[in-house]
């Protein structure tokens, strides 16, 4: 699947969406308070669609908003408290959208919240942290989404990976929600796996609803996009220093979100990989059908013992 794009990894969201008329949609992003979400929320929003943001930290949250309308005076944005963290939050989430008159479908649902600890650190229910937010947290709080989603004419999920996807080459079901300590996983490795996830999960839901008009897809926004992604280790940070000649800005960053989540022709976007705006080919393993279904059985199986979802 080769697509025909005319933006390249120095395009902006905005240009992506020139001449775009989004109004009548409706698209959520997690993690919209800052960063690549930020400003693909505001871009969405700048082109019309009602954009609901999903925070955890109600006030960074509401500063989004009031910096959207600022930039945008007629943006018709709204703010939803999710932590991806916590299995109670994003059933509350689920539940008060989609118990919404106003919101009788969702159009778009861009999963970009991430984070990556530098240090071994678990969730309330034991579960390692960045695993936690990057996978199982969207692949619950989409499936809680989905009867919503496929109530839109031509519902488009987009999955927010990673290059780091690449490493590790196989995704390590044994260890995947805990990462023991004791085995050495690194937060670079639970990183990758989580970004493995978030490809593989894209490519599960486009063999699973596919069918159901569902178009679902993975990108990669591009590598250190100066955003606060990291920030907490000097190890990150003297990274992202040595490489500021090569990062993208975030609006940049945000391009490759936006585009496939709206672009026209569905076919050319089913299930694929994309990177700095255009087909990219992902790792042998993310491009795996098997592991997607196995991942995808093996989250909703864990699901029983993790959240009453
Ligand atoms: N920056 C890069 O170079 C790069 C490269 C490849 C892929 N990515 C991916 O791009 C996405 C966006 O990253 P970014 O660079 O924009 O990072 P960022 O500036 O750190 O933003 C991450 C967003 O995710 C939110 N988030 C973190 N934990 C959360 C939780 N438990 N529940 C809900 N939201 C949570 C953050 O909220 P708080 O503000 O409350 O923490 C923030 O809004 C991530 O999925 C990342 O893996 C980034």
């Amino acid at each position: 699947m080769t697509l025909p794009s005319t933006f390249n990894r120095n395009s902006t969201a905005d240009q992506v969406l020139e001449g775009k008329n989004l109004s009548g949609k409706i698209a959520m992003v997690t993690g919209a308070n800052g960063g690549i979400g930020y400003e693909t929320a505001r871009s969405l929003a700048a082109a019309g669609a009602h954009v609901i943001l999903g925070c955890r930290n109600s006030r960074l949250g509401e500063e989004a908003l009031a910096k959207i309308r600022l930039a945008h005076p007629n943006a018709q944005v709204e703010l939803v408290s999710l932590d991806l963290a916590d299995p109670a939050s994003i059933a509350a989430c689920v539940e008060s959208l989609s118990t919404r008159n106003d919101i009788p479908q969702l159009d778009i649902l861009i999963c970009n919240a991430g984070s990556m600890s530098t240090k071994y650190l678990l969730t309330d229910q034991g579960i390692e942290r960045t695993v936690a937010v990057c996978h199982l947290g969207h692949f619950i709080l989409t499936k809680g989404l989905l009867d919503t989603i496929l109530k839109a004419p031509a519902p488009r999920i987009v999955m927010v990976s990673s290059e780091s996807h690449r490493y590790p080459l196989r995704l390590n079901f044994d260890n995947l929600l805990v990462a023991k300590k004791q085995n050495r996983i690194t937060a670079f490795n639970a990183y990758g796996q989580a970004k493995l996830c978030n490809a593989l999960m894209a490519l599960e839901l486009q063999q699973r609803y596919g069918s159901q008009g569902l178009t679902a897809c993975a990108v990669h926004p591009g590598a250190l996009v100066t955003t606060g992604f990291g920030r907490e280790s000097w190890l990150t940070q003297a990274l992202f220093t040595l490489a500021s000649p090569l990062t993208k800005t975030p609006h940049q960053g945000a391009a490759t979100s936006v585009l496939f989540a709206t672009h026209d022709n569905a076919e050319d976007i089913a299930g694929g990989y994309f990177s700095h705006c255009r087909t990219a080919r992902c790792s042998a393993e993310a491009g795996n059908k098997d592991v997607a279904k196995k991942l995808w059985d093996f989250s909703e199986h864990h699901l029983h013992n993790y959240a009453n979802v």
